[in-house]
């Protein structure tokens, strides 16, 4: 049981189309002890910021100077408290002096089985056509702590789906979307709530 007075804050970060932050905001709507607080863009017509203005929450749009020359927006960040930062479709690395603030706080959502079809240029559509083209039989996502490499953090949770010959990198992508559905915001959850147990 959780005996926070407080709801625990997320932030997202986000530059995509935001089916999954969209996702995690439907299921935490009714839980007054997750308040999603922030969503972090580094594009100004993401489909993400549609979805924040909608449902009114803050967002914050960075370039790539202020993200990577500058870090006074970290106190920013950390003025909410937060008790996870979310990467659901951010593809620029996280410098060091945001995994620094936020150890074991920052977790990524990658569409793969990490370590196979991640790092640099390993997003989205390149990577169900890199499995298919492989010939891979499975294939599925890791939910992982960030740090310093692309995509390289402790994992947290992979989850498998089967690829079948018949299977294009759409169908992929939409198995693949379905676990990512189903997982994320549980271990978000978990994180949150029982921090031993993801
Ligand atoms: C997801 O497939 C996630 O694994 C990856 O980026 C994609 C974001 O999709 N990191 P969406 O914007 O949430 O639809």
């Amino acid at each position: 049981m959780n005996m926070r007075s407080q709801p625990a804050n997320i932030i997202i970060f986000a530059s995509g189309t935001g089916s999954n932050t969209r996702n995690i905001i439907e299921r935490f709507r009714d839980n007054p002890a997750i308040h999603i607080a922030l969503i972090v863009s580094n594009k100004h017509d993401a489909g993400v910021l549609s979805i924040a203005s909608k449902e009114n929450i803050p967002t914050l749009i960075l370039d790539k100077v202020r993200f990577f020359k500058g870090d006074a927006y970290v106190p920013e960040l950390q003025q909410l408290k937060p008790s996870l930062i979310v990467l659901a479709g951010f593809l620029w690395k996280i410098p060091s002096a945001l995994v620094n603030t936020f150890p074991k706080k920052i977790i990524n959502i990658h569409p793969a089985l990490l370590p196979k079809y991640g790092g640099k240029g390993m997003y989205g559509n390149h990577v169900h056509e890199a499995v298919k083209n492989a010939g891979e039989t499975e294939t599925g996502i890791t939910i992982h702590f960030v740090d310093e490499q692309y995509d390289h953090g402790e994992h947290i949770l992979q989850a498998k789906v089967p690829v079948e010959p018949t299977d294009t990198p759409n169908s992929i992508a939409q198995k693949v979307h379905a676990l990512e559905y189903q997982h994320l915001p549980e271990v978000i959850r978990q994180l949150i709530f029982e921090p031993a147990k993801p």
